[in-house]
């Protein structure tokens, strides 16, 4: 059942993610919209999304999508590379919120900031092999050569808590080689959980290389958007912020405080209505 309040714009954003790795990008919507409420749902007992087959990410967005828009939210964020990618299309074709994704931003991005015309993309399997942001940054501009990788191993060094360090470093290396020789000057960091790996992308690749962080180029997007539809929260209005998971709450708020740089408060397990 949707629950009206009575001034629209007081209305949360919510967000969603496969987990725990959007929170880098409401952490980007703490930052730039703090007048905003949030929602966030990480979908936390069936993460990762990066390695499943496009059927089954786009169920299980439509799943959690269900649950944002029965709380009334006033737009739908999509932090997930993977289900962006994927799904995008699907959910704003079926629900009636404004829907952003990752994938356009991160592109626009990468598009004005090379020069060399040559940008490299490195995230999961799915959004790699779904051609995405390959897409995106040539329906910008034609002409940019786009040279991508899946990095699988990322996920779960970041989840673990190995941003930097060896094992990490070396990891990095035999990725992003494949991009290296390609005389790339923009790297985007497709996946949310690279952020955070940032340190790790600096040292290696060269300080001519501009690292893009969607996370970034999403929150100022979701500004524009919410403005440009009369939709901002004016400040003073009261601000909620609250978090779901389908699973494990207490390695959510563990891991997740670091992601997200504060505390969380207001986390809720929860259990979603599955598709028949
Ligand atoms: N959130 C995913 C993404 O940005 C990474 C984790 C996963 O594979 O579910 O693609």
């Amino acid at each position: 059942m949707v629950r009206h309040q009575v001034n629209s714009s007081q209305r949360p954003i919510g967000i969603f993610d496969s987990g725990i790795g959007g929170l880098t990008v409401l952490k980007e919507i703490f930052e730039r919209l703090p007048h905003e409420s949030t929602l966030y749902l990480g979908d936390t007992a069936r993460v990762p999304y990066g390695i499943r087959s496009p059927e089954t990410v786009t169920r299980y967005s439509f799943e959690n999508t269900r649950f944002l828009v029965s709380r009334d939210i006033k737009m739908l964020v999509i932090a997930c590379n993977t289900v962006s990618s994927v799904s995008l299309d699907a959910l704003r074709c079926n629900f009636p919120v404004p829907v952003v994704g990752v994938i356009g931003p991160g592109a626009k991005a990468a598009a004005a900031a090379t020069k060399t015309k040559k940008v490299g993309v490195i995230g999961t399997e799915a959004t790699v092999s779904s051609g995405s942001y390959t897409r995106a940054i040539q329906s910008i501009d034609s002409s940019i050569e786009v040279f991508s990788i899946s990095c699988p191993l990322f996920v779960p060094l970041v989840e673990e808590g190995w941003t930097e360090g060896l094992i990490t470093e070396l990891t990095a290396e035999k990725y992003l080689a494949g991009v290296r020789d390609k005389a790339i000057d923009t790297l985007v960091l497709g996946c949310t959980h690279y952020p955070l790996l940032k340190p790790v992308f600096s040292k290696i690749m060269e300080d001519s290389v501009g690292l893009i962080d969607s996370a970034i180029e999403t929150a100022m997007e979701i500004r524009s958007i919410l403005k440009e539809q009369s939709l901002l929260n004016a400040p003073g209005s009261p601000v909620r912020h609250k978090f779901f998971v389908t699973d494990a709450p207490q390695k959510f708020l563990t891991v997740g405080e670091r992601f997200l740089g504060r505390n969380i408060e207001h986390i809720e397990k929860i259990k979603l209505e599955m598709e028949v």
